[in-house]
Formats: structure tokens, sequence, C-alpha cells
């Protein structure tokens, strides 16, 4: 029962002193509810305002990716050097453990495959979105393809959905065989996300130009790492890109397909959070790979 009476009487008020309305970190995102900021923070760190994403929901349209084939034997190792693991429902249920504490950007949307024609998708009930605690919905926008009004339709219901529960969305700038991914396409598919609602866009990194894609976005950038590149070319890419604009990576197949994946992100985490160059970061991870394989001879 509460008390009436013997309480102490309130009497700091810190008259004078302006009550602290701080910004958000996060561009775009000032404005935006408490929940949603919430969600971001946990996924881009407040200290660096970047993030390192792990993205393995390639099974989704590719099947068994190499790398992929065992998640729980490659990626689980992953999980502890991510700051977001992005992943289908499928593998979040099958293989990530809930124990993680990891923020999930849920891949909300499916449809096509690698052997049909990409991107012609529906997106994921909101309730499993939320029955699955998702900090974010990524959803595919293939713009410029013969699937771009079925795409942003699925953006904008799942923005509107999301909105409706404090979950930001993921605007994935589509990967597919007719697409180009130079800067003026790259910029424009990105600034068509953002306008349309999404919170954060994901696209490549190109060159010439990345910088004009980050700075015409009005949310923050992630970039796909795309194919497997010989990891110092990865660390580069990676470095250009945040030193560019992007707030982060959402990478995948140069994290999983390395050579040594536990010793690459921790890498890739050194580019996006603490500023090392890529030669820097190379040192990196050849340290890590050397002492683990020490570590696995003795
Ligand atoms: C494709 C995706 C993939 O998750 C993403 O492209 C994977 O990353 P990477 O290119 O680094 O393997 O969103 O739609």
């Amino acid at each position: 029962m509460a008390d009436t009476t013997g309480n102490l009487d309130a009497g700091d008020y810190g008259i004078g002193i302006p009550q602290k309305s701080e910004s958000f970190f996060l561009k775009g995102s000032n404005h935006l509810d408490w929940g949603m900021q919430d969600r971001l923070a946990r996924i881009f760190s407040p200290r660096s305002g970047r993030s390192v994403m792990l993205a393995f929901d390639h099974g989704y349209i590719m099947g068994p990716t190499s790398g992929l084939e065992r998640m729980d034997l490659s990626i689980v190792p992953l999980i502890a050097h991510a700051d977001c693991l992005m992943c289908t429902r499928g593998a979040l249920r099958q293989v990530v453990p809930p124990t993680s504490g990891k923020p999930i950007s849920l891949r909300a949307s499916a449809g096509s495959t690698v052997l049909t024609e990409l991107n012609d998708e529906v997106i994921l009930d909101i309730e499993e979105c939320i029955r699955l605690n998702a900090s974010m919905l990524a959803v595919m926008a293939a713009i410029g393809s013969r699937f771009e009004a079925v795409t942003i339709r699925n953006l904008t219901s799942i923005v509107d959905q999301g909105a409706r529960y404090g979950i930001p969305v993921l605007g994935v700038t589509a990967v597919g065989k007719e697409l180009t991914r130079d800067a003026r396409y790259l910029s424009l598919a990105s600034r068509v996300c953002a306008e349309n609602g999404a919170h954060v866009v994901k696209t490549y990194y190109c060159t010439p130009g990345f910088e004009k894609v980050a700075a015409s976005c009005p949310v923050p950038i992630v970039i796909a790492g795309g194919k497997k590149l010989p990891e110092r070319e990865a660390l580069q890419m990676a470095y250009e890109a945040v030193d560019q604009g992007a707030a982060g990576v959402d990478m995948g197949r140069n994290v999983f397909q390395a050579a040594h994946p536990v010793a690459m992100i921790q890498a890739v985490r050194g580019v996006v959070h603490d500023g090392l160059k890529p030669e820097q970061a190379f040192e990196l991870y050849q340290g890590l790979r050397d002492s683990t394989e020490k570590m696995s001879c003795v």
C-alpha cells in the first residue's frame, strides 16, 4: 500500500538548471520515437555511431551458400563479435542462441530465389517479427527492376507496420543481374528507400562516387560486402566506405568465407569502430589468425 504519512518532502527541483534535451546520434533519426531510437542505439554504437552487422540471410535466395552450410558451426562463433545479426526467421530459430543478446535485423521479405527471378517478394507478418523480438526489419527494394513497384509497396507497408510497434526498417537495395552498382544508381536507390521511410539503408560500396551516395542519403548507410575478396581488399573497402560516410557494414561473405572468419570480423570491427587503417586492420587479422593457428597446434 502507498505510504501517505512520513514521506520525505520533495525539494530537489534543480531550479535554474535547464532540463537536458539531447539530440540523437544517428542522422535522420532525431525525430523518431523512443522505442525506435532505443532499437537503433542497440544496433549502432552510440560511441562510434557505427555498426558491424553480420549478414547470413543468403540461404533464403541461394540455398546452402559456401560458408553457411552449417551455420551452427560457422556463424555461432562469430556472433559475439557482431553488433547486430541479419538473418531469416528460419536461421534465427534454428541456430542463433536466444541467449546471445544481439539485436536482430530480421529478413522480413521473401518470395523468389536465384533459380527463378529475384525480388518478387512479399513481407512477413508483423506479429511474427514482434514474436521474434526483431530490432530492425530488412526488406528488399529492387529499384529499376521489373519488381520495383512490388518491392516499394513491401517497403512502405513494413514501414507502416513497424511504426506501430517502434521497429525501424532497413531498406536493402537489391541485388539483381540487370542492376548496375554505380554511384548514380546506388544514390537513386538509397534515396528512394529513405524517402519511402527506411530508417537505415543497406547498399553497395562503389568507386568513384560513394561519398555522394552516402551524403545524399538522409539516413545511415551500411554497406554489403558483396562477393568474396582477398581479406586485405575487403578491409580496404570497409575502410573507404566508412571514411566516405557509411555508418558501418552489413557484411556476409567477406566475413564467413574468409580463411579465418573470427579474425576477419574482429579486423572489420577495428576499421569500423576503432579507426584502423586498412594495413593496420590487416595486421590485426594476421596476428589473430596466427595466434588461432598456434592455439590449434598445442
Ligand atoms: C542480399 C543481402 C545479403 O544479406 C547481403 O548482400 C549479404 O552480404 P554480402 O554481400 O556481404 O555477402 O542483403 O539481399
